[in-house]
């Protein structure tokens, strides 16, 4: 019997991608989004690449009695929760509606499971736990510290999740810190589609490569980098599913959770992300440097030792691979799923 597993969130950047690996390591999807910030178009080209189908629910992780519903017609082996708000800026605006819909919904979505006896659990957490790292790379068991309500949001989650398996030792929990995903399906068929001025670097380079926009604003180039501007651990969304894959094969084949970076072990630049996509996608990307923007840091990236350890995963995709492969949905989706 193939194993089935819930994914919340299925139809955003990260669980539509995971959905596509799901299914070809031949796991059963159950799907659950409520279309806050995706498209149902998603999931359709999900099944078209897979050529396989999926159980498809709209509905809100924070509907108790919906998802009861959910649970009562699908045997759920484990659950993937993507489910949540992602804008930093916006968490800062909004802090309530952050509180409630990651930290309140994951709660809610824990209690349903609990009554349910479903107790193999993948969170999405970030990088974002770790702050203004003191060292790099980037350890498991490095410094936490939050800036923004997001990152208390994921941080608070993480926490629950301490105390529940503390608690409770039948839960299984895998904590998915994600560093930078980028890139996009090698089919172009499925990608980020941020609704209105994307807030990351990738997105907002492909939108000016493809004449959606001007110029890209490099936020600063005097921070102690080799090139001045912000370095970060981009990982492919691909091998980021993949990590996923291999996060859920180790909840089902031992006791007890973890607690792992998921990143590539390597930094570029703003700069170096510039080029690498200016040679894949053969157009220019014009930019100007404007000041820091608020929060940011100087350098970010992650020890992949653990992920590699523990779950004998490890990045495979390049720069070039990621930059290449988002620009193939960007050009052949240049309005995203919206056209
Ligand atoms: P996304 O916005 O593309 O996907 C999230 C999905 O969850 C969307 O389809 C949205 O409609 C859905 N959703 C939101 N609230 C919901 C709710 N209450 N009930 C049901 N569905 C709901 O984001 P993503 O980039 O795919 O991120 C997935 C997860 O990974 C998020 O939890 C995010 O915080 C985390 N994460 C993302 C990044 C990143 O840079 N993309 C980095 C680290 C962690
Ligand atoms: C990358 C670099 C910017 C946009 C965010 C969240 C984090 C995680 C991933 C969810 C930085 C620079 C960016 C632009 C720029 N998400 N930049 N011009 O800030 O590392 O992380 O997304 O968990 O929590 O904070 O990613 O893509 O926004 O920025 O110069 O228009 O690109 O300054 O150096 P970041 P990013």
């Amino acid at each position: 019997m193939p194993k089935k597993i819930l994914v919340t969130g299925a139809s955003g950047f990260i669980g539509s991608h995971t959905c596509v690996e799901l299914l070809a390591a031949g796991f059963e999807v159950v799907a659950v989004d409520n279309l806050c910030n995706s498209a149902p178009e998603a999931l359709l080209r999900v099944e078209r690449i897979a050529g396989k189908s999926i159980s498809f629910h709209q509905i809100d992780v924070r509907d108790r009695a919906a998802m009861t519903a959910v649970l009562a017609e699908h045997a759920i082996d484990a659950v993937i929760h993507f489910a949540g708000l992602k804008a930093v800026g916006e968490s800062v605006a909004q802090p309530l509606m952050y509180i409630d819909n990651n930290v309140s919904g994951t709660v809610a979505l824990l209690e349903v499971l609990a009554a349910a006896h479903v107790k193999r659990f993948l969170f999405s957490s970030s990088a974002t736990v770790y702050g203004d790292p003191e060292t790099l790379p980037i350890l498991e068991t490095s410094r936490l510290s939050v800036t923004n309500p997001y990152g208390r949001s994921k941080l608070m989650v993480e926490q629950i999740l301490a105390d529940l398996v503390h608690a409770d030792a039948q839960w299984q929990v895998g904590v998915l810190r994600y560093f930078n995903p980028v890139g996009a399906h090698a089919s172009g068929l499925i990608g980020e589609d941020p609704g209105g001025i994307p807030n990351n670097l990738m997105p907002f380079i492909a939108q000016v490569a493809v004449g959606r926009r001007d110029k890209l604003s490099v936020f600063g180039n005097d921070y102690p980098t080799p090139d001045g501007t912000g370095v970060r651990d981009y990982i492919h969304v691909a091998d980021l599913a993949l990590g996923h894959v291999a996060a859920l094969n180790r909840l089902f084949s031992c006791e007890g959770g973890f607690t792992v970076n998921l990143g590539t072990g390597r930094g570029y630049s703003v700069l170096d992300i510039v080029r690498a996509f200016e040679a894949a996608s053969g157009r220019a990307v014009p930019y100007q440097i404007v000041p820091r923007r608020p929060g940011d840091i100087a350098s970010c990236y992650a020890s992949a030792e653990q992920a590699r350890e523990l779950l004998g995963w490890t990045a495979q995709k390049n720069i070039d691979d990621m930059c290449a492969d988002h620009w193939r949905w960007q050009h052949q989706n240049p309005q995203g799923y919206a056209a």
